[in-house]
Parts: C-alpha cells; structure tokens; sequence
C-alpha cells in the first residue's frame, strides 16, 4: 500500500475549506432515506465512512444520487426500505453499523450486516443491550461483533440509562425509538456529541431533551399520529474533527497563519478548541452562524507555544476523536499530555493507546502507555517509519508530528486516512511552506 513522505517545514500558511462533517452526514443520509420526499445534502462529507452509509442504505432500495459533493436521496417514509439479498458492508465505519442497527431493528424483514476486518473486533454488544430491551432480534459473532443478524421485530419505548458516554449509542436507541410505541429515552452520563438529536429536529421528529435525558415518541408504530419525517436541504459544515489536524500543524510551526472556512463548531464538538486554546494555542473563531441548528464559523489559526495539559473524566467523550492529534502534539508541548479514563481509545479502528505508544516511541518520544491512557513527555523527535494500523486518524497524527520532527518520516499504508478525509496529504503539502 501507498506510503507517503512528511519533511520538516516552517509554517502551514493560506486558506482550506473541510469536506462536510463525518458524523453529521451519516445522519443527514440515514434520515432522508427515512423521510417522505427528497433531500438535498451539500458538502456530504467525502469520507469513505459516509459512502459505506450510502451503500448500505442502497442496499436497502434507496435512491441516491451523488453529483460532486451534493447527495439527493429519494426517501420513501419509515417503511420505505426493503430488504437487501446481500450482506450490508459498513466497510471500516463503527457509527453506520451501530446507527443503522437501530433502524434495521424495526423493520419486517432480516438484515445482514458487516464491514472489515477492523470493524469485526469493534463491539456492538453496547448497541444490542439497549436494542434487545425494546424487543429486536439481533445475533451478531459470539453475541457481541459484526457480522450482524437483525431480524426487524415490533418494538417498545424504553428508558435506557447508558452505561457508557457514546453517540453511537445513544443514536442507535434514538433511531430506534422511531420505530418503537410509546416514548423512548436515554439519559447518558456524560455529554456526547448531539447531532442525532439536532438532525432529528431538523427532519421533524419529536425529540426532546432535559438534561441529560433526550426522549424520542414513536411514530411508525403510529403511537400519536405524528406525520412522518420531512425531507431537508441542508449545508453541511466542515468536519471539525478533520480540522483539528491543520489547527495542530499550524499552532506547532511557529510561523504558520492559517485560515479554515465553514467549520462545525457544534458546542459537543468545538471543547477542543477550547482545551487547546488553554494550552496556549492562537485560535479565533470569526463568522459564526447558525445552519440547521448546527453552529458553524471560520477559524484563524497562527502557531504558538503549546503548554501542555491533562485530559480525563468527562472531556474524554467531548474530545474523543483529537485524542490521537493530541497525544502525538505531546512532545512538543513544555509540559507534556496526559490522557486518562479513555479505555474507549482501545476499541476504535485500532487500539489507539497501542498504536500511539509505539509510534511515539519510534520517533523517539518518552511515552508511558496505560490501561486507560497515556502520558507523553516532552522530547525531541526524529523521522521514523509509522505503521498506522489502518487507522485514519493515527495516519493523520503522525502526519503532523513529522512536520516538527528531525528527519524524514514515513507514513505506511496512508490512504486509510480516506476514512475521514481523502484528500488530507494533499492539502497538508498544498499548505506546507
Ligand atoms: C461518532 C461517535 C464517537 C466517535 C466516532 C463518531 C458518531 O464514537 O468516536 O468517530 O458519529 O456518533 P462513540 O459513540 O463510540 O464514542
């Protein structure tokens, strides 16, 4: 597989505008497919991950239409899909096997479903626990991993106390509940990003939220006589999460003066800014506005000297996706980073405290690998060759560290960072100076 070259440069200067937001468009396109009439999704993330949504919902007699960045989706209504002859391939992303299990759990007829071999170690026994209360049937490998059977059955309200803080979860149950009678709600114990709860609003769906509680009535099992999802035309704001990787490159490389255009900067999302602004990083955010209740803005980014800090308790869930960015920023900072009560980093698309400490240490990093973390110390690093595991957001990671390192490094296997973000090493080299 391609392996590509990161050399040393000064600055990351000039302007970028992101691909739309991963999460935020896997949930665009699951409920357009479910609403009455046609959507119209700009900036659909050009994520790998988006497009296993998009087959898998093809899969199920959807009409999608891709021209550029725009996707139009025919939906045909809560009862609109059908069943597949083929086994759905979620490919690498755990948020289309999860989400769509809680939608595939209230159909009438069975579904397969499974990705790669990645996704198959990813735990869905976190998604079938919630989803077996309401009443669906769903077998997965040693009742926990994909391949997934959903036998689509009749389904019932719950009150689901989530034992861990995950969007995908509390999504599948969401989605679920659509289908359920009565009222469904989740009360998670502690903040995750709401874009579920948002695009749900946006589609017309009546969702609540108090707390931490969010609660979804059913309306295909025609509890209330609810009409059914209205289709959207939406702008997606770009992907913070894809973001963050040009905002460390430029706070590391003193002479940097970036500009990102259209970010999300959804208050579940945008705590990175904030923690990273504490660590002595130079961002503003001008232009902000709100599309489809999603704040967006344009970020200014110039480089910094970065302190430091310590990540834990409830910031892990906020932050869960920077933490591989931020990790690998630790050498560079005058105090280290510190990762803690982040077990969940062992279950991503790799084991991601694995695959950071060995990493780090091949740059010549002082890291101390955890149970439930990591501490990296300050240190020099040198070039080396990074074995990504194929995971995107690791490749990503040590993409920006070499760019401070002595040395060449060599990223192995880069094009899995087309997960989240195709064209990520072209644009870092457009804007390398
Ligand atoms: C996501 C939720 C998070 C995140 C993932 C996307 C989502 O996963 O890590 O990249 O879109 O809901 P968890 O729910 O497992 O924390």
């Amino acid at each position: 597989m391609k392996s590509e070259i990161i050399q040393p440069i000064k600055a990351l200067s000039g302007g970028l505008e992101l691909p739309g937001d991963k999460s935020i468009s896997h949930r665009y396109a699951m409920l357009a497919v479910l609403a009455n009439g046609s959507s119209e999704l700009r900036n659909f993330a050009a994520a790998r991950d988006c497009y296993s949504t998009l087959g898998c919902l093809k899969s199920l007699g959807a009409g999608v239409k891709i021209e550029g960045s725009t996707v139009q989706i025919a939906g045909h209504g809560l009862r609109g899909l059908k069943s597949s002859w083929r086994t759905l391939d979620a490919e690498n992303s755990g948020t289309t096997i999860r989400l769509l299990s809680g939608i595939l759990s209230g159909q009438s007829f069975v579904t397969k479903i499974t990705g790669d071999g990645s996704l198959q170690k990813r735990p869905m026994k976190r998604v079938m626990t919630p989803l077996h209360e309401m009443g669906a049937d769903i077998r997965g490998r040693d009742g926990n991993f994909p391949p997934l059977e959903i036998h689509g059955s009749k389904l019932r309200g719950i009150h689901y106390q989530m034992p861990m803080a995950s969007a995908q979860v509390k999504s599948a149950v969401l989605l679920a509940g659509l289908y359920a009678e009565g009222e469904t709600s989740v009360t998670e114990p502690a903040a995750t990003r709401d874009h579920t709860e948002l695009a749900l609003l946006e589609f017309d769906a009546p969702v609540r939220k108090s707390g931490r509680t969010i609660s979804i009535q059913g309306l295909a099992a025609g509890s209330d006589g609810h009409p059914a999802l209205r289709p959207i035309s939406a702008d997606i704001p770009g992907d913070l999460s894809s973001a963050f990787f040009f905002i460390a490159a430029a706070s590391l490389l003193p002479e940097s003066n970036l500009y990102i255009g259209n970010v999300g900067l959804n208050p579940t999302r945008a705590a990175i800014l904030d923690f990273v602004k504490q660590m002595g990083a130079a961002v503003s955010i001008v232009n902000l506005q709100t599309r489809q209740g999603e704040l967006v803005g344009d970020l200014s980014i110039k480089g910094a000297t970065l302190k430091g800090g310590v990540i834990s308790g409830d910031l892990v869930a906020l932050l869960i996706d920077e933490l591989p960015m931020l990790a690998a920023l630790g050498p560079y900072t005058e105090q280290g980073i510190e990762i803690r009560d982040a077990t969940e980093l062992r279950v991503k698309e790799s084991d991601r405290i694995a695959a950071l400490a060995e990493n780090l240490k091949r740059m010549g990093a002082a890291v101390e690998e955890r149970p439930d973390g990591l501490w990296v110390s300050p240190s020099r690093l040198h070039g080396a060759e990074i074995d990504p595991r194929g995971d995107h957001r690791i490749a990503m990671a040590f993409a920006v560290a070499g760019l401070a390192a002595s040395g060449e490094t060599r990223i192995l296997d880069a094009g899995c960072a087309g997960v989240s973000y195709p064209r990520f090493f072209e644009e870092l080299r457009r804007l390398a100076e």
